[in-house]
């Protein structure tokens, strides 16, 4: 991963200084430097060391909802002792000159913490656990880890039977999707409406491989809109996009910035 400075082609940055509106389209790459896993980075992804199908998937909860649950309370707290990295933060400045609409498919709330408006969370939000029966969203205490629990060790996280809601009793569930689930059709059409409306798109650390999700840039492209990729490795929509930056988020952005004097 690259952490020295790194000098952005021209023709990119002319891209972006000229774009009015910019979607930022952004995946697990883009929390990496703020110590948020990715998912399929090998050694540190999760899905190299969880199974999703056991964890992330309406069976894995029918059949172990403590299971599940203490696996999204641990994930919960690792977000939430994460800081936004210079990428987030840069993403935030550049809509101080042109707007710009952030569409993530990430589930913890670092472009929020960085003061970016995200009008789009395509997998929901670690942060809105609701209710599995009635969907009513939870606000209780049963969100925390047992005092003294230890994040930082990679061993298997803690069973925690889910919070009970207060409405219809039926246990709380992580407000995310999960595999074989449809995304909340209201953030799908914010995303779409968003990735219509812009004339550049920035892809930032996503494998590009999740659909629906990655169809938002290859519409872009169908469409004649530029998609500028910021990515340490190749991705699945490499081939098609308008350019690949092989930089990571939060080294290229905030080099972004610079080159153009924001
Ligand atoms: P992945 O783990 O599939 O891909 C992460 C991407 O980020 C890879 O292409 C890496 O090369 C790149 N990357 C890693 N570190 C980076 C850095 N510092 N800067 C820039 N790029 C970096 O994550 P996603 O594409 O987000 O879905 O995965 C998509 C969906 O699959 C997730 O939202 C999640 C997962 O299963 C659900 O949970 C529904």
């Amino acid at each position: 991963m690259p952490t020295t400075p790194v000098t952005l082609p021209g023709d990119v940055v002319d891209l972006v200084r000229q774009a009015h509106s910019i979607t930022v389209f952004s995946g697990a790459g883009m929390s990496a430097e703020s110590g948020v896993p990715t998912f399929r980075d090998a050694q540190t992804g999760l899905w190299e060391r969880y199974d999703p199908a056991a964890l992330a998937t309406v069976d894995a909860w029918d059949n172990d909802p403590a299971l599940v649950w203490g696996w999204y309370l641990w994930r919960m707290k690792l977000v939430g002792d994460a800081q936004p990295n210079p990428g987030h933060r840069a993403i935030t400045a550049l809509a101080d000159h042109r707007t710009v609409m952030v569409v993530t498919q990430n589930v913890d709330d670092l472009h929020e913490r960085a003061g970016s408006n995200v009008i789009s969370h395509l997998h929901g939000s670690l942060f809105e656990p609701r209710c599995s029966g009635c969907s009513a969203p939870y606000h209780g205490t049963g969100t925390r880890l047992p005092d003294g629990f230890d994040i930082t060790s990679y061993t298997e996280p803690p069973r925690i039977d889910p919070p009970s809601c207060r409405e219809c009793q039926s246990p709380v569930r992580p407000g995310v999707v999960w595999f074989g689930e449809a995304l909340p059709r209201g953030a799908w059409q914010r995303a779409e409406h968003a990735i219509s409306g812009s004339d550049l798109v920035l892809v930032i650390g996503t494998s590009g491989i999740v659909y629906p999700a990655a169809e938002l840039p290859e519409r872009a492209l169908a469409a004649g809109t530029p998609v500028i990729e910021f990515n340490i490795d190749e991705s699945a929509l490499s081939p098609y996009v308008t350019r690949s930056v092989r930089t990571s988020a939060a080294v290229g952005l905030p080099a972004l910035l610079d080159a153009l004097g924001e």
